[in-house]
Parts: C-alpha cells; sequence; structure tokens
C-alpha cells in the first residue's frame, strides 16, 4: 500500500524525543520539553539531545567554552558573505557559508566538535549578514554573553534585555526537536549513505526553506498588528469569525489538545507581561480568541498552536520577519545534529520504493 507522504509510516527508532499530538506531549531524551524551555539554557539542551543526558557544571562550561570559540566568522566566512548577492535569501545565505565549512575534516565520524561548529557559527552568520544588508557595521560576538544573548547582540548592537533573552530561549528551545519532520528525515537520509554532517545539515536547510515547513508566524503579526490595542480584540476577531475567517495562531492538524509549546510560550509571556506590552497584548488576543473559537466553533477542539506565542515573542522582540525562518534554523539544527547522530550510530541506507505505473516499452 502506497502512504502518500509517508504518512504514518515509523522510519526509526529514536530516543531523541517524542511528539504525541492526541496527548499533547512533547518530550526530549526522557524530560519534559516545556520543562527544559522554562528552566534550562540553549547551551544546556544541545548537551541534553547530544549526549542524553544535562552536562555537570564542569562539562557544561567546557561546552560553553567551546561555543563561544567557534562563533567568531573566519576571514573566509567574511568573504564569502561579502560576496553574496544582495537578493539571496537568508536560508540561502547561511546553506552556502556552511557549505563552504565542508573540508577534509568532515567525514561520516559525526563528532560533537563538529556539531558544535556547525551551531555556533549560525547566528553570527545570520546577524551579520542582517546587517551588512541594512549599512550596519556588524557587531562581534561577545563572550560575556551565552548563545542566545549573544544573538540578540550582535544583531542589535546593543546589551539585550534579560527578559527578551528568556522569551527567545524558550522558543529557540521548544523548536530544537519535533520528532521525523521533513528537515530531519532529510538529514538523515543524508547521513544514511555516510555522507557528512555538513552534506546533512547544509540539506535539511534545503528542506527547511520550503514553505510548507519552515512557514514564518508572520500571519499572526499581522493579527495582532491589525488589532492593535485590547479594546478593539473582540470586535475584530467576531468579525473575522463571522465572515468565516481562520484565526492564525489557533487549531492544528498534530495536536488535538494543548499544544506543549503553546502552553509553555504563554507561561513565559505573561511572566514578562509586565516588560513588554507586544506580550500583554498577545495574552489577551489569546484569551478572547480561545472564548470565541468556543463560541462560534463549538466541539473543534481548537487550541491555540506554537505560532501565536512564536509570534508574539519575535515581534516583542522586534526581530524582522524575514529572519524567522532563520532563526527557526538556529534551534532546529540542534535536532538534525542529534538525529545523524543516532543514524550513525546504527546505520542502514535510507532507501524506499516506487511502484512503476509508466507504459512497458512494446
Ligand atoms: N480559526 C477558526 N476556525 C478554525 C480554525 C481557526 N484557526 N482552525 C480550524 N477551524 C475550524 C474550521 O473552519 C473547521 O470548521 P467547520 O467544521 O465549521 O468547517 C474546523 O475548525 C476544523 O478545521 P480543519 O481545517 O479541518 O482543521 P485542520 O486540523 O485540518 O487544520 C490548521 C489545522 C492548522 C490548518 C487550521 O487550524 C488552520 O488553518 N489554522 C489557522 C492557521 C494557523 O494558525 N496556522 C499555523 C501557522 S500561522
Amino acid at each position: 500500500m502506497i502512504k502518500e507522504g509517508l504518512d504514518g509510516i515509523v522510519t526509526a527508532q529514536s530516543t531523541i524525543s517524542l511528539v504525541d499530538g492526541e496527548k499533547g506531549l512533547l518530550v526530549y531524551r526522557g524530560h519534559w520539553a516545556e520543562e527544559t524551555a522554562k528552566t534550562k539554557t540553549f547551551e544546556e539542551v544541545t548537551y541534553l539531545l547530544w549526549n542524553n543526558h544535562f552536562p555537570t557544571n564542569a562539562q557544561l562550561t567546557d561546552f560553553q567554552k567551546k561555543m563561544k570559540q567557534q562563533r567568531i566568522l573566519t576571514p573566509s566566512d567574511e568573504t564569502i558573505l561579502g560576496s553574496l548577492p544582495d537578493s539571496m535569501d537568508m536560508m540561502s545565505v547561511i546553506r552556502t557559508v556552511l557549505s563552504s565549512k565542508g573540508n577534509k575534516h568532515f567525514n561520516w565520524s559525526s563528532t560533537i566538535e563538529q556539531g558544535i561548529k556547525i551551531t555556533s557559527i549560525i547566528p553570527t552568520i545570520i546577524a551579520y549578514r542582517h546587517r551588512t544588508l541594512n549599512g550596519l557595521d556588524p557587531v562581534k560576538p561577545d563572550p560575556k554573553y551565552d548563545h542566545v544573548a549573544n544573538y540578540l547582540y550582535m544583531l542589535n548592537g546593543r546589551e539585550p534585555k534579560e527578559s527578551h533573552v528568556k522569551a527567545l530561549t524558550a522558543y529557540l528551545v521548544l523548536t530544537m526537536e519535533h520528532g521525523m519532520n521533513a528537515s530531519t528525515f532529510t538529514a538523515r537520509v543524508i547521513s544514511s549513505t555516510q555522507s557528512d554532517l555538513v552534506s546533512a545539515v547544509t540539506g535539511a536547510i534545503g528542506a527547511m526553506k520550503g514553505p510548507l515547513h519552515g512557514g514564518a508566524p508572520s500571519g499572526v503579526i499581522d493579527l495582532l498588528q491589525n488589532i492593535g490595542t485590547v479594546e478593539n480584540a473582540e470586535n475584530h476577531l467576531r468579525h473575522l469569525l463571522e465572515k468565516g475567517e481562520k484565526l492564525m495562531g489557533f487549531g492544528h492538524r498534530v495536536y488535538k489538545t494543548v499544544d506543549p509549546r503553546a502552553r509553555a510560550l504563554k507561561e513565559i509571556t505573561t511572566d514578562l507581561a509586565e516588560d513588554d506590552p507586544w506580550f500583554e497584548l498577545a495574552n489577551q488576543v489569546e484569551r478572547i480568541a480561545i472564548k470565541l473559537l468556543k463560541e462560534y466553533k463549538p466541539g473543534r477542539k481548537l487550541h491555540t498552536n506554537v505560532e501565536f506565542y512564536a509570534a508574539a515573542i519575535l515581534k516583542a522582540l522586534a526581530l524582522p520577519t524575514e529572519l524567522f525562518t532563520a532563526i527557526f534554523t538556529m534551534s532546529r539544527v540542534v535536532g538534525w545534529i542529534a538525529n545523524v547522530f543516532e543514524q550513525n550510530d546504527n546505520n542502514r541506507i535510507i532507501r524506499p520504493s516506487s511502484l512503476y505505473i509508466g507504459p512497458m516499452p512494446n
């Protein structure tokens, strides 16, 4: 029997993540993803996904040190970045610079050091490209900041707000890994041929770049922007529902209960609402939207999805819409690399079949 899009086909046994859409569960290596997003740093969760346990203090210090060393662009990276046309989109820029790193040291036996090299440099590529494209001087990484704070610092050229670092960390942690999605599968297919880590990651970036996968939460931003103030929310949302429109940021194909990622991000933005009017607006809009969805679409199991709070966070941080998919890549690369390690540990080339339905020669 053919399964279009490999729907429901189990292609690997994995200890990396569990995604249960019916029960609304997301587990990373035996830990609730929600909990890790609220309490751990980007570096700690990366370490967990790659090593199957959280780091000790000494292991974390060593890991952080290595990540800081690898976040600096080489002169050759800068030459490549300087030679790319302005019209090139950010995902293609990341793919191209990473591709140039695939030297002879990258072979099939992928290592944590290689993972660190790839993961650490992505935020620097994004910030460098974004600033130079906008006529601003690039800002060098600052070792006093961790991975996420340093990204905001390099992008904006000023000390990031603690609440912004906390919110972005939670978003990045919650989007690091999500089962056998298209880009993760791509990384595993490439790795299964005994190709190298750079090739697996650049291939995954190609899959992520497609609008059916790394689609940006910009529909939610438009919704929040059009609503503008809490006082407007109910009228605006009622008007959309009466026109038969879908409210962006609600409903999900897989999660038929609360998306655990949305629940965690909501908690974080609620705590931070005093710090930022965007968080407050998002929280109020969500409350009213859920009330109205129950009224207009009873029994349809419509809940807030991760895109809703992702949009609120990215907007509150004034992160430009054109960077959204690239920011998602900053986190998902961690999951890709974890999957490559797992694939390599127990490899069999991934080689499904197709059914020929064309004519036979006479
Ligand atoms: N707002 C209002 N009504 C919604 C809705 C939403 N966000 N999502 C689903 N519904 C309604 C549908 O109109 C349909 O109503 P009906 O039974 O009266 O025809 C019912 O709920 C079931 O919808 P369906 O499209 O079958 O759900 P799905 O599981 O196939 O679709 C999504 C899931 C994500 C495609 C859908 O919920 C959606 O389009 N959401 C808005 C877009 C969004 O947030 N996408 C995420 C990134 S921004």
